[in-house]
């Protein structure tokens, strides 16, 4: 005898947690260092600040502090925690997984921890990753953390993307659902295509670190900005619409809209494309510029006390690879 329809798990978040750097990078700073102005990037990008790491901190140094706020906030014991799964493209070092790093700073043993690399689509691709865990029954506590010390990749000089990105990270706690409600269905998506337009070429196996891929500036982000920004409305947006619309909602249904924080002027053309009413988008971008995995996450945890139980919520996030995809859920939190 299988399982009864009625007997499927669903996975739910039942904790947030959050954390990002002192430290801020205005824009009035980028001016000093690069041919640019407050007022082009606020107007072009919507983004005012950017939180930047220390030196000598790392990703697992941020994605721990959102942790511990997790539990403290809800008063989690972490020693009861199954899998902790972490999206992040800029991991501590290349091994061992930032997650197992994570898991010996919080001092959790036994633990099953690894990464997830979708970069900006990190949290979405982990998240989805979770809830399956969880809806298979096998895992009941998993922690989906969305981290990235980006700054250690930016070249500041470059004003293509010294404006655009920040450190941060976000987390959530995913728990098997006691009225079967809470993340209803996903459609994740990459085409490898987008290759030549957004990547981090050095210190992988193709471009070791050397002088001269050091010379040729292979370690820090690069981007065609105008290829991405394109690709990027209209992927979010068909997956928007596709997962509305497969699991019989509307967009007048969805209560909130929280998108991958790239550029407000992307935000806005999803929004406008996919009709959903003003108002109904959450945005913190000109606070956080693109923190890469830790955009949703930290997005939904600032705006926690605005989510009601009962909210249809729409994720949705594009990235490296080219990856994106759409998340719909419905909020579970008192
Ligand atoms: O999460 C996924 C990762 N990334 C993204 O989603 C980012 C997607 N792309 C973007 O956000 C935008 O393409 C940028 C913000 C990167 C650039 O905005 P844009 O509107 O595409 O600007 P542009 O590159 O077409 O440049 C327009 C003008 C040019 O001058 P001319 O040729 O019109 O005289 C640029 O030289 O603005 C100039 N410009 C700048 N001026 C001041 C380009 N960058 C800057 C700058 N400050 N930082």
């Amino acid at each position: 005898m299988g399982l009864g329809v009625d007997k499927r798990i669903v996975a739910n978040i039942t904790a947030i947690g959050g954390f990002v750097p002192e430290n801020r990078r205005t824009n009035f700073d980028l001016e000093k260092v690069t041919e640019t102005s407050d007022e082009w990037i606020v107007k072009r990008t919507g983004i005012k600040e950017r939180r930047i790491l220390d030196e000598g901190l790392a990703t697992s140094d941020m994605a721990v502090e959102a942790i511990k706020n997790l539990a403290v906030t809800y008063s989690i014991d972490l020693a009861t925690i199954d899998c902790l799964m972490v999206a992040t493209s800029t991991p501590d070092m290349l091994m061992p997984a930032t997650a197992n790093i994570i898991a010996g700073k919080l001092g959790i043993e036994n633990i099953w921890a690894f990464d997830i690399n979708a970069a900006c689509s990190g949290f979405l691709y982990a998240l989805n990753m979770g809830s399956s865990l969880v809806e298979s029954g096998r895992y009941k506590r998993v922690l989906v953390v969305g981290a990235d010390k980006i700054s250690s990749y930016v070249d500041v000089y470059d004003r293509s993307t010294n404006i655009l990105f920040g450190d941060g990270a976000g987390v959530v706690l995913l728990e098997p659902s006691a009225d079967q409600n809470g993340l209803l269905d996903a459609i994740l998506m990459s085409n490898g295509t987008g290759k030549e337009s957004l990547h981090i070429e050095g210190g992988g196996s193709m471009y070791p670190a050397s002088e001269t891929s050091i010379e040729a500036g292979r370690h820090f982000i690069k981007q065609d900005g105008k290829v991405v920004f394109k690709n990027a409305i209209q992927s979010m947006s068909d997956t928007c619409i596709n997962v509305v619309k497969r699991n019989n909602y509307t967009m007048n249904d969805v209560q909130w809209l929280i998108p991958h924080q790239a550029n407000k002027r992307i935000i806005d053309a999803v929004g406008k494309e996919i009709e959903i009413e003003e108002g109904k988008t959450l945005v913190n971008i000109e606070k956080y510029g693109n923190t890469i995995a830790a955009t949703i996450p930290l997005c939904m945890w600032e705006n926690v006390h605005r989510l009601k139980k009962g909210d249809l919520i729409l994720l949705t996030a594009f990235g490296a690879g080219f990856s994106w995809g759409s998340t719909l859920l419905n909020w579970t939190l008192d």
